[in-house]
C-alpha cells in the first residue's frame, strides 16, 4: 500500500515528547523522512531510535538545538535538505509554556519566552521558506498556536500573547509566499494529554474533560489529526488559516451562577 508521505521530508521542532515527537511518529509511519529535533539531544536521539525501531526503518534523524538559536536552525536546515534533498512540510512546534502572574512576570522569563515562541517559530518558518523557494517545493508550514492565544486565560499573559501572534504569523506570510505554492496554516491545540501536562496535574484528563463541550480531553492524535490533513495535498487551497482542536472549549461563554438557561434550573424554551 502507498504511505500518504512517501518521498516526502519532514522537520518537526520541540518534538522529544508530547505532539511534536507524535507528528514526528505519524509522518515517519506515512512514509515520511522526518528531522526530529529537540533541545535535549537525548531526548531527540532515544525519540529518534524509538520511531526508527517501531517502524523498521531509519527514516527519523535526530537534531539537538535550541529554536531560538537562529544558526543551529539554519544549520539543522542545512544538514537535513543535504541528506534528503528538500523540505517539503515544516512544523515550527517548539513553544515553552511559562505560567505566571501578570503582576509579577519578569523580563528575563518574557524574553526566554518569546525567544523560544516568537523568535523560534519566525525563523523556523523562514528558514523552511528559503529551502522550499530555493528547491522549488509548493510545501507547507504549520505553526504551533494554542487556545490560549483565543481566549485569555490566567496566568499566561506572556504565553498567551506569543500565540496570537504565531496565528498572526500565518496570515501575514501566506500574503509573502502563497506565490510559491507554500501554505501556511497554524494549529491551536486545546487541553492536550502529554507527559508534561500529566505532571502539572496528575487528574489533567477528567478535569478537563469536565469542562470541555465534547466531554473529553484532547490527546495528541487529535493534533496529529488535524497536522495530516494541512499538510496533504488535498489541502493545497487552505492557507493563512487557523484550525482549532479544543472540542469546543474555546467556543463557550460563561454563564453566571443562578442563569435559568442552565440545565439544572430550566430546559424549557421561553
Ligand atoms: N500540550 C498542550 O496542552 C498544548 C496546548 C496548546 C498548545 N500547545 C503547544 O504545542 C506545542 C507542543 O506542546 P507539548 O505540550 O507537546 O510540548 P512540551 O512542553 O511537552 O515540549 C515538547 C518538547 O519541546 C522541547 N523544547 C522546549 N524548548 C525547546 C527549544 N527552545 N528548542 C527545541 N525544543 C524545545 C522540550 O525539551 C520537549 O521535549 C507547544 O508549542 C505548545 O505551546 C500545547
Amino acid at each position: 500500500m502507498v504511505k500518504k508521505f512517501e518521498g516526502k521530508s519532514v522537520v518537526v521542532t520541540g518534538a522529544g515528547l508530547g505532539i511534536g515527537y507524535g507528528l514526528c511518529r505519524a509522518f515517519a509511519s506515512e512514509g515520511a523522512t522526518v528531522a526530529l529535533n529537540d533541545i535535549d539531544g537525548n531526548l531527540a536521539q532515544e525519540g529518534a531510535n524509538r520511531i526508527n525501531q517501531e517502524i523498521g526503518s531509519e527514516q527519523v534523524h535526530a537534531y539537538g538545538c535550541d529554536v531560538a538559536d537562529v544558526e543551529s536552525v539554519q544549520r539543522m536546515f542545512a544538514d537535513f535538505v543535504a541528506k534528503t534533498g528538500s523540505v517539503d512540510i515544516a512544523i515550527a512546534n517548539a513553544g515553552i509554556t511559562n505560567y505566571g502572574e501578570f503582576l509579577d512576570f519578569t523580563p528575563q522569563a518574557f524574553d526566554r519566552l518569546t525567544g523560544v515562541n516568537l523568535r523560534g517559530t519566525f525563523f523556523t518558518a523562514q528558514t523552511a521558506a528559503k529551502w522550499m523557494i530555493e528547491k522549488k517545493t509548493a510545501g507547507r508550514i504549520l505553526l504551533m498556536s494554542s487556545v490560549t492565544g483565543v481566549q485569555g486565560f490566567l496566568n499566561l499573559a506572556a504565553y498567551g500573547m506569543t500565540k496570537a501572534a504565531i496565528r498572526m504569523l500565518a496570515r501575514t506570510i501566506t500574503v509573502e509566499i502563497g506565490k510559491y505554492g507554500i501554505t501556511v496554516n497554524a494549529i491551536c491545540p486545546g487541553a492536550i494529554l502529554t507527559e508534561r501536562t500529566l505532571l502539572d496535574d496528575p487528574n489533567y484528563e477528567s478535569n478537563w474533560a469536565g469542562v470541555t463541550p465534547d466531554g473529553r480531553v484532547g490527546y495528541v492524535e487529535d493534533i496529529v489529526a488535524a497536522a495530516l490533513f494541512l499538510a496533504s495535498p488535498e489541502a493545497r487551497h487552505v492557507t493563512g488559516q487557523t484550525i482549532i482542536v479544543d472540542g469546543g472549549w474555546s467556543v463557550q461563554s460563561p454563564l453566571p451562577e443562578d442563569h435559568p438557561d442552565k440545565p439544572e434550573f430550566s430546559s424549557q424554551l421561553r
